[in-house]
Order: structure tokens, then C-alpha cells, then sequence
């Protein structure tokens, strides 16, 4: 063991302030080149790199000693700061070099698979298999920051709102998010249970009846569900929830949360309050409910002007109750080839899309796929219903409603993105309401919860939950940036009346009820206080307000595509004394 040399300075920091200093350093060799009598070294920590010189003033050992470093030895370096002769501006440290005295090597280093390099261009998995190489990265080291950083402020200003931090247990009951839980099987009562939480809820909800009165936890949750860039199995929420609050009581809280949080951490100001769309206008005008309004290209209907069209494909739509929408890509018409087209027509084949129509305006003429079914003037009608103009490419769907808002609301984004639209350094926060509380299966003819059975329908709807169930709006609301869900939440059911009849819309028994949640509904018999809250995605917004693109680059450890932690190589076999010991048999075999 070598003795530490205590550190003076952090690598990055250096400026040609500590010019003549003799200073400290510790870290990583990132490089390190023999220049014959001269020996420069690049020395990183997490806060930057420094060029560290060895010449020949310095006895003939320490030069030996220096030549002998490697990328990614550890090392200690005593020496003077000096200025640099050939400036490197690219570099926070450029100005100066420390010409070194003193040289403890604490370890070596085998020869890293991966490159530690922001723009080292290797395969993710290669990645995270040697997460904590890649985490050396710059840019690793400023996410993980970062993101400390929103977690300190998240603390910090529910603190100052009388928010109390409590931990809920991690061993629990089946939560009802709607995704499959991960359970873990008990040791001690053999043949049983629990779920990881997927959030906090049901707990939650017990710290109101307990009278915690406002309470908020960064929770981790855990979801068994499909993988995307913006979702992993396991990832952290920055939970909440309040006693004696409505709607617009929650949604104030929470603008103030965002508008310090944008102040301290991206030094923006963030106007108030946040434009609110309601459900159906989000999805009547950008086919989602997560709506991004950086760009226009809004939703235009047709259903009024091709109403007696005779082009089939239009009138049946209408016929069976379905819509005829489109959407205006301004100066779109020479940007997007047929090719181009038919490949966006694929595309939205993924969300039951049977075609795309498309028109293309001209100075002279105008060329469309579906010209043959409207005749000069109703294409001029057509096109006029959106404002269109010559260079203007116009991109139709007919279908169920649900189809036309999924696939224009995704050609939308996707085109933005094409050209280029989809500015990272802008950011466009809204809240959507009046969500529909349930949610219509058209396969099983079942309704269930669009949010979680807990959640509250608006008062004036409650008449509407035996006659027209998929007409009642939701005490939901949603906060979005740039089209993502940061978070969601909603004011909960306090009564236990409204609370059964909810259970009865969504075809619960009696007994899946007590079993599944009987535990809340007891609470709930004495005195609960009206209650609400809501959930961010601690990961999703790391993600969006660092300018990334997967949650991945801001989680220290994260899953890969196929769920498996690729560093420790979980999930795993495990022996067959454990799985004796807790009474379990594997039935299948791979
Ligand atoms: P919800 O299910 O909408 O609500 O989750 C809240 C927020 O958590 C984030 N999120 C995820 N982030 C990464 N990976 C995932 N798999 C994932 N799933 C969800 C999203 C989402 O908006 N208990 C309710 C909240 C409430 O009603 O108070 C809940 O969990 O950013
Ligand atoms: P067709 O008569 O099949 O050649 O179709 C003419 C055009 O209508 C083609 O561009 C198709 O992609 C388009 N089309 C077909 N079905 C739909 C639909 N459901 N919605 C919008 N356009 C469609």
C-alpha cells in the first residue's frame, strides 16, 4: 500500500489563476506520449482533464517511473502549475500545464476494453457490461451529477413546502399500475409472494389516512414491462401526495417545483402558469395525450368536407363512425418523396393504419394518391380546409379514431424529427386534464381504470358512471415536456360509497377487491382526509433536461434491452439449496 498524497486540487479546475502553485493531484492517466527528453501525460478525475509534463530538470527515477505509465493507471502527482505554451482551447484547463515533481503510481491497469472517450462509438451492451469503465467518461460523470443535483433541489423545495420524506416498503402487495409485477418469493411462509412496488400508491394513500398530511419520497419503482428508451424495469419517481387538495391545489405546488427547478438547474425561467390542454383537445389536435408543441403541423378534420366522397375508403370510415384527418407539413411537398411516403405508410401500419393519403401542392397542379377520387375544385376544397399553399405536403388518415390520432400524432413527431424540428434547448412543459377515467377494450368488451382505480372521477360525470362509463372525465392530469409524460397523477376516490361503485364499472368482484386491496378500503373506514398527487419520472426528466435520449444515460447501472443487468449478469440461476429452501421447483427448462 502506498501512501496517499493528499490532494490540493481537482484535475478540471485548474486555471491559469493557480499559475506558480504547487499542487496535489489524483486520478486516472488518460494518455501519455514520450516526446524523447519530455513526457506529457493527460490526468483525468471526474472533473476534468490536466496535461502533466515530465522534462529533464527532474531526476532520471521519476522520468523512468513516469515513462512506464499506462492509460488508466491511478496515480498521485505533485508540481507546479505553469503556462501552457501551445494553448489547447478546447480544453477547461488549456491555458496552463503542471510540470511534475513527484509521482506515486497507487495501481496499474490492464488495457480497457472500452475507450474512455465521450464519443467513443462501441456497442451499448459493451457499455454497460463495463459500466463502471464507461461511467469514467466526462459526460458520464456530468449526468450523474446532474442528476444529483435535481434530486438535491427535489428535496430541498418539498422540504420548504412541508412535503415529509417517507420511505415505503419495497416487499409489498401486488401495486395496481397496470404493469406485471416482480415478485419475490418468502422463505418463511413458503408457497407465498410479495410484488416489488411498481410506486408507492397504496402506501402512499395509507400516509394521508395516517395523517401525514403532505408526503413525498425519491422512490425507486419496479415495472415488468417492455423496454424503451424512456423505460426501464426498474427506475426512480419523485412521488407525492397531499391531504385536503383539488386539482388545481396539486397542479400549484407543482408549477412551483418546475419553475425552481428550471431557475436552479438550467438557469431558465419557465413562464406560469403552464398551458392545460384537455384530453380531447390534445389528442384532436396533435394525436396525443403527451403532446409536444415545439413544432406546429397540428391535426386538421375532414370528416366535414369529404362527407359525401365518394372515394370508399373516406365514406366508410365515417360510415362506421371513424374520422378523416390529416396533417399540413409545410414546403413537405419536394422534402418527401413517394418513397418516403410509403415508407411513412408502413410505419403507421403499426398502429392498424390500412393507408396514407397524400397531396402534394403545386404552383400549377397538384398531385395527390387519391386525385382520382376528387376532381379539381374538391381538391382545391381539400386543401384549402388547411390553409394549404403551394410547396405544401398533406398527409391523410381515415379510420377508427383511435388509429387516425395514433398514427398522425406519431407521423408528427416523426417528421419534426426529420426535419430537424425537435429543438433540445427548448422546452415546452403543459399539463393535459380531464383525462377519461376508463378506458374501453374493444376485444374483451371490458372498461378498466385509464389511470389506476383509485382515481376520482370529476363530480359533474359521476351521473355518467352506470348510463355512458366511457364519457366520464378523470380528476387526471398529466405534465409533459417536449412530448414525453414526466409525470401523472390524479385526485384519489375518499369515499368509500364512489369507491365500490368504481370497482363495479371495472367488473371487480367482491372478493378480487378485499384480496387485492381490502387493506386501503379498511383504512379508508376511519376518516380519511380528501386527497391527491402525482408521480415524475426522476429518469425521463435527468433524461430530457440533460439533452439525452435514453434514460440509460442517466441511471448509473441500468438494465440493457433484454432486462438483464449486464455487470453482475443478473438475473441469474441460482442454486438449488436456495430454491429448496424457499419451496420453489423450476418447471421449465432451457
Ligand atoms: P405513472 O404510472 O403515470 O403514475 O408513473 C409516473 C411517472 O413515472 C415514470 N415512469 C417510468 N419511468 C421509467 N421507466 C418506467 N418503466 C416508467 N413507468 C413510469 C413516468 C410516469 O409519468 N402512482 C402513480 C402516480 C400518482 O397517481 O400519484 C403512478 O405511478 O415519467
Ligand atoms: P387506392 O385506391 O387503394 O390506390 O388508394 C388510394 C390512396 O388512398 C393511397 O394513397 C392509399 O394509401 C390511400 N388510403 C388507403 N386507405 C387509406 C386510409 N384508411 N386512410 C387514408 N388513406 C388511405
Amino acid at each position: 500500500m502506498k501512501n496517499i498524497m493528499k490532494r490540493t486540487h481537482m484535475c478540471g479546475v485548474l486555471t491559469s489563476k493557480n499559475i506558480d502553485e504547487s499542487v496535489v493531484l489524483n486520478g486516472w492517466v488518460q494518455k501519455r506520449r514520450n516526446l524523447g527528453g519530455l513526457i506529457f501525460c493527460d490526468l483525468r478525475d471526474k472533473t476534468g482533464i490536466v496535461q502533466i509534463v515530465f522534462n529533464d530538470t527532474i531526476p532520471a527515477e521519476l522520468f523512468e517511473k513516469a515513462d512506464k505509465l499506462r492509460s488508466e493507471y491511478v496515480v498521485g502527482i505533485k508540481g507546479v502549475v505553469k503556462e501552457r505554451q501551445s494553448k489547447n482551447i478546447d480544453l477547461a484547463t488549456g491555458e496552463i500545464e503542471v510540470f511534475a515533481n513527484e509521482l506515486t503510481i497507487y495501481s496499474e491497469a490492464e488495457t480497457p476494453p472500452i475507450y474512455i472517450k465521450d464519443d467513443d462509438e462501441v456497442s451499448e451492451n459493451l457499455r454497460l457490461k463495463y459500466r463502471y469503465l464507461d461511467l469514467r467518461k466526462g459526460k458520464m460523470q456530468k449526468n450523474l451529477t446532474f442528476r444529483h443535483k435535481i434530486a438535491k433541489v427535489t428535496r430541498e423545495f418539498f422540504d420548504s413546502e412541508g412535503f415529509t420524506e417517507v420511505e415505503t416498503p419495497i416487499l409489498c402487495k401486488p401495486t395496481p399500475e397496470g404493469a406485471r409485477d416482480y415478485l419475490v418469493p418468502s422463505r418463511v411462509n413458503k408457497g407465498q409472494f410479495y410484488a416489488l412496488p411498481q410506486s408507492p400508491q397504496l402506501f402512499k394513500q395509507l400516509l394521508m389516512v395516517s395523517g401525514t398530511d403532505r408526503y413525498y419520497q425519491i422512490a425507486k419503482c419496479f415495472r415488468d414491462e417492455d423496454l424503451r428508451a424512456d423505460r426501464q424495469p426498474e427506475f426512480t419517481q419523485i412521488d407525492l401526495e397531499m391531504s385536503f387538495v383539488e386539482v388545481d391545489d396539486v397542479i400549484e405546488v407543482q408549477e412551483k417545483f418546475m419553475k425552481k427547478l428550471f431557475k436552479e438547474i438550467m438557469n431558465t425561467e419557465i413562464e406560469l402558469p403552464l398551458p392545460r390542454f384537455a384530453y380531447k383537445e390534445a389528442m384532436e389536435r396533435f394525436g396525443s395525450d403527451k403532446p409536444d408543441t415545439r413544432f406546429g403541423f397540428e391535426l386538421v378534420s375532414l370528416n366535414e368536407a369529404v362527407k359525401d366522397s365518394e372515394f370508399m375508403v373516406f365514406a366508410n370510415a365515417l360510415a362506421a363512425g371513424g374520422d378523416v384527418r390529416g396533417i399540413k407539413i409545410d414546403g413537405g411537398a419536394d422534402k418527401f418523396s413517394r418513397k418516403d411516403i410509403d415508407k411513412l405508410q408502413d410505419a403507421i401500419k403499426h398502429f392498424g393504419a390500412k393507408g396514407l393519403a397524400w397531396i402534394k401542392i403545386g404552383e400549377s397542379e397538384t398531385a395527390s394518391s387519391i386525385s382520382k377520387f376528387f376532381d379539381t375544385q374538391k381538391m382545391k376544397e381539400l386543401t384549402d380546409v388547411f390553409n394549404g399553399k403551394s410547396g405544401d405536403l398533406i398527409l391523410i388518415v381515415a379510420d377508427k379514431a383511435k388509429v387516425v390520432f395514433d398514427s398522425l400524432g406519431f407521423l408528427r413527431r416523426n417528421i419534426a424529427g426529420k426535419l430537424g424540428l425537435l429543438d433540445d434547448n427548448r422546452y415546452e412543459l403543459l399539463w393535459v386534464v380531464d383525462f377519461p377515467l376508463f378506458e374501453y377494450d374493444e376485444e374483451t368488451g371490458e372498461y378498466s381504470a385509464m389511470h389506476h382505480p383509485f382515481t376520482s372521477p370529476r363530480l359533474e360525470d359521476i351521473p355518467l358512471l352506470d348510463s355512458k362509463p366511457g364519457e366520464v372525465r378523470a380528476n387526471a392530469y398529466d405534465i409533459v415536456l417536449n412530448g414525453v409524460e414526466l409525470g401523472g397523477g390524479s385526485i384519489r376516490i375518499h369515499d368509500a360509497k364512489l369507491q365500490k361503485k368504481m370497482f363495479e364499472v371495472l367488473g371487480l368482484s367482491d372478493e378480487t377487491v378485499q384480496n387485492k386491496f381490502g387493506f386501503l378500503l379498511e383504512a379508508f373506514r376511519y376518516g380519511t382526509p380528501p386527497h391527491g398527487g402525482l408521480a415524475y419520472g426522476l429518469d425521463r426528466l435527468a433524461m430530457l433536461l440533460s439533452g439525452e435520449h435514453s434514460i440509460r444515460e442517466v441511471i448509473a447501472f441500468p438494465k440493457n434491452q433484454a432486462a438483464v443487468d449486464m455487470v453482475s449478469d443478473a438475473p441469474s440461476i441460482t442454486s438449488e439449496e436456495q430454491l429448496e429452501e424457499l419451496g420453489i421447483r423450476i418447471a421449465i427448462e432451457d
